[in-house]
């Protein structure tokens, strides 16, 4: 158990004598670009600025020997050794391997991988290059100018997040599409914009079995068949991404048009897999690779810096420390940076879907808070939205604030706005305004005063790369990917299992079953009432 750690207590007590310190008094004394030194971190092409954050020397020390009692080296030893640590599901955690080079010495169960990663990242170097230079054509010999992305969370929000990102790198590239949602609008409304003739399919599913991904992938077949694309031309219109090659046969895609990937790569850490062929065809397999690159270089800081200066470890246990001793309930992540805006969404999935645990590995009870909330969105939108909250709210929101330094692209004078809304948002929540500096400024309205009053106090990080490109963005993404494993190993949680998202699907199934026509079963009543709702309603399409 966590609390069972000697730092545990010895961070409640200093946390009870430090609870009320204002950060301003720390950034006032002399010493204090001593303490930006002192709380920033160099890695991978990123700086990470923690100074404003409600940390003393001492804290940093304690959440250390946190992470040191929690075996934080060790277990990620042990993750990068291929052992099975996802447990429940008695499978390998290996992400990691697939930025690797081809020397590297990855295995699991004694098996090298390398050559089987290297294998398919080659397959992917080729369909990437045909579609891009117009050598792989549809059907009737058009030059494919549209892909569809057909998947959902770990297939989807990855490599949706990653192209966006890298837009402006696509360099005449094809446009890409990406559709997650059963709902049908959603890829309806796409193909709506697309000439069949020159439209690829991904259908990436790590299983082959979701219900959103196979349901689209079917309407999408349905619409080249429609279209008059015959079934045997559909090869040049439709390729997998999967685990599971027989049901990737079972819905009529070649094996030859199949890349795979593996049970040791759990779905939300797969951008770096074949998930990521959507990334190679968007901006060129060279990008991808630096974009593996980037994600390499945090692998090798996370391997070798101490403790108290790895940007993962530090960033995991300030995280530790808002969640478990401050009790924060949510977190935001606000990039200011258009290209990084579904960032936000991404990382909803990795923390949530791998940390949102209250069971240990061994089957007990966390009994401590586990992953908060995360949201965001990209800035400066939110400080039209709801950054009121995060400044005058009665809750703290830890802000991690992301920043490249230079536009992707951009128009004169917009960036150093963007940038200097960025850091004086970091600012305001570290220092407040106080009522006397109100009244310094001449306000006299008491009444209006205490509606002006910035409390402070508001902790935040500041993550700066000098541009976004496709290796910092790799060290971003491997950055919080590190983070949340570091996190999952102090809670004592299985980080890459997400066995919360089964019970609605189950129950979906005999629901749908009951919607379009079939006998209706035992529910609750609400659930009865709104299946009888839907029943009635006229026209309803099901
Ligand atoms: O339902 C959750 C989940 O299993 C995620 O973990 C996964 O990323 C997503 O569904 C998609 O799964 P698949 O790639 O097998 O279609």
């Amino acid at each position: 158990m966590p609390t069972d750690f000697h730092a545990w207590p010895q961070l409640l007590q200093h946390y009870e004598a430090m609870r009320e310190t204002p950060m301003r008094e720390w950034f006032a004394r002399d010493c204090a670009s001593e303490r930006v030194k002192q709380f920033s971190l160099e890695a991978a092409g990123l700086y990470l600025d923690f100074s404003k954050n409600r940390i003393t020397p001492q804290t940093l020390t304690l959440l250390t020997h946190l992470a040191g009692e929690a075996e934080v080296r060790q277990r990620r030893d042990t993750m990068f050794a291929g052992t099975r640590i996802n447990t429940t599901e008695s499978r390998a955690v290996l992400h990691v391997a697939l930025r690797a080079p081809r020397n590297a010495s990855f295995s699991v169960d004694g098996e090298p991988v390398m050559a089987a990663i290297h294998d398919v990242l080659a397959r992917m170097r080729v369909l990437a290059d045909q579609v891009r230079n117009g050598e792989w054509t549809g059907a009737t010999g058009k030059r494919i100018t549209d892909v569809i992305n057909i998947g959902i969370g770990g297939s989807d929000l990855g490599p949706r997040m990653v192209c966006r990102a890298l837009a402006h790198l696509a360099d005449g590239g094809p446009s890409m599409h990406f559709v997650s949602n059963v709902d049908g609008t959603e890829l309806a409304e796409i193909l709506a914009k697309l000439n069949p003739e020159q439209t690829l399919v991904i259908v990436c599913s790590k299983t082959f079995t979701t219900l959103e991904t196979m349901t689209n992938a079917c309407s999408a077949r349905q619409w080249f068949l429609d279209k008059g694309i015959a079934q045997d031309q559909l090869t040049r219109h439709f390729v997998a991404v999967s685990t599971n090659l027989q049901a990737v046969r079972d819905f009529g895609i070649d094996s030859a048009n199949m890349f795979e990937f593996w049970d040791w790569i759990g779905g939300r850490f797969s951008l770096w897999s074949s998930v990521g062929l959507s990334i190679a065809l968007a901006v060129g397999f060279d990008t991808f690779a630096e974009l593996l690159a980037g994600g390499r270089a945090m692998d090798e800081h996370f391997l070798s810096a101490p403790l108290d200066r790895n940007m993962p470890v530090v960033l995991g246990m300030l995280g530790i420390w808002y969640r478990n001793f401050f009790g924060v309930p949510s977190s935001c992540i606000a990039p200011y940076s258009t290209s990084l805006e579904l960032f936000p969404a991404y990382l909803q999935q990795l923390e949530m879907e791998s940390n949102g645990k209250g069971v240990r590995l061994d089957g007990h009870c966390v009994r401590t808070h586990t992953a908060p909330v995360v949201w965001g969105t990209a800035g400066t939108n939110g400080q039209h939205a709801y950054f009121q909250m995060i400044h005058q709210g009665s809750q703290i929101v830890p802000v991690d604030f992301v920043a490249p330094l230079k536009p992707p692209r951009g128009l004169p004078g917009h960036h150093a706005k963007l940038l200097a809304n960025c850091f004086a948002q970091g600012e305001a929540l570290m220092r407040g305004r106080g009522a006397d500096e109100l009244r310094a400024a001449g306000m006299t309205d008491e009444g209006l005063i205490a509606h002006m009053v910035f409390e402070g106090n508001r902790p935040s990080n500041t993550l700066l790369m000098d541009a976004v490109t496709p290796h910092t963005l790799g060290a971003l993404i491997a950055l919080y990917e590190h983070r949340t494993f570091v996190q999952g190993v102090v809670w004592n949680i299985n980080s890459f299992d997400q066995w919360g998202v089964e019970l609605g699907k189950a129950l979906a199934r005999p629901i749908e079953a009951e919607l379009t026509g079939g006998a209706c079963i035992s529910h609750d009543a609400s659930t009865e009432a709104l299946i009888a709702r839907a029943r009635r309603t006229e026209h309803a399409c099901f």
